[in-house]
């Protein structure tokens, strides 16, 4: 089977990967790197081994967090179906089984909120795991900022975030998002309004999974 270790040393892998870094940082995005998708690949798979999923399925996910933001090697547009068809392609090419990329491509075309859906075990712990990461060390000093607009919020509230991680609650089963933000930088509300289809799409996620998503800010329990 083709491992999480066997694709993070793949050559191919790593030209997109610093290809979708490239582009992203010249259109002055939030960090999109190696960093992010090496913490969605490792929620996403903690989500589904934490709630009992077969271990085979748990690498699938794992790989699928990896891989999941290469479409903005091509464009930020539409970067999820772009992306799943190039992972698709790079698995099959390393010897997957076609069922296994499959899952994957599936995954990754769901993972955005605009149009995706959690449309299984894997796509939906992808999701939990990508809204999950929002942290000040995604935010860019020294961008081209071509995108200037919808930028400044999402500077502020990844600037403000302190601490976020998504993790299972062992005692009551729940998917829990807990964030800490300094809101001398930034409201709570700023994260509502860029955070709230997302948060909606977790809420779907974790429906899908059989377990209840909660949402807690400053310790303090949202959703
Ligand atoms: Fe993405
Ligand atoms: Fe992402």
């Amino acid at each position: 089977m083709i491992t999480i270790a066997d694709v993070k040393k793949d050559e191919e892998v790593k030209a997109i990967m610093f290809m979708a870094e490239n582009q992203i940082e010249a259109l002055g995005f939030t960090e999109h790197s190696v960093r992010h998708s090496s913490i969605v690949s490792k929620w996403a798979g903690d989500i589904l081994e934490d709630i009992g999923t077969d271990a085979h399925r748990v690498e699938l996910a794992r790989i699928a967090g990896y891989l999941h933001d290469i479409g903005n090697s091509i464009n930020r547009y539409n970067h999820a179906q772009s992306g799943a068809i190039l992972a698709y392609k790079i698995l099959t090419r390393m010897g997957m089984e076609y069922m296994d990329a499959c899952e994957i491509m599936m995954a990754i075309g769901n993972h955005d909120e605009h149009e995706g859906l959690p449309v299984s075990d894997i796509t939906s712990a992808l999701i939990l795991a990508d809204k999950a990461d929002v942290h000040k060390s995604r935010v860019r000093t020294n961008s081209t900022r071509l995108n200037t607009e919808s930028l400044n919020i999402h500077d502020r509230v990844n600037l403000a975030a302190e601490k976020s991680l998504v993790s299972v609650d062992k005692a009551t089963g729940e998917i829990v998002l807990n964030i800490v933000i300094d809101t001398e930088k930034c409201p709570v509300m700023d994260y509502f309004e860029i955070y709230f289809g997302r948060m909606q799409l977790c809420r779907r996620a974790a429906d899908f999974l059989g377990r209840k998503f909660v949402l807690v800010i400053n310790d303090v329990r949202l959703l």
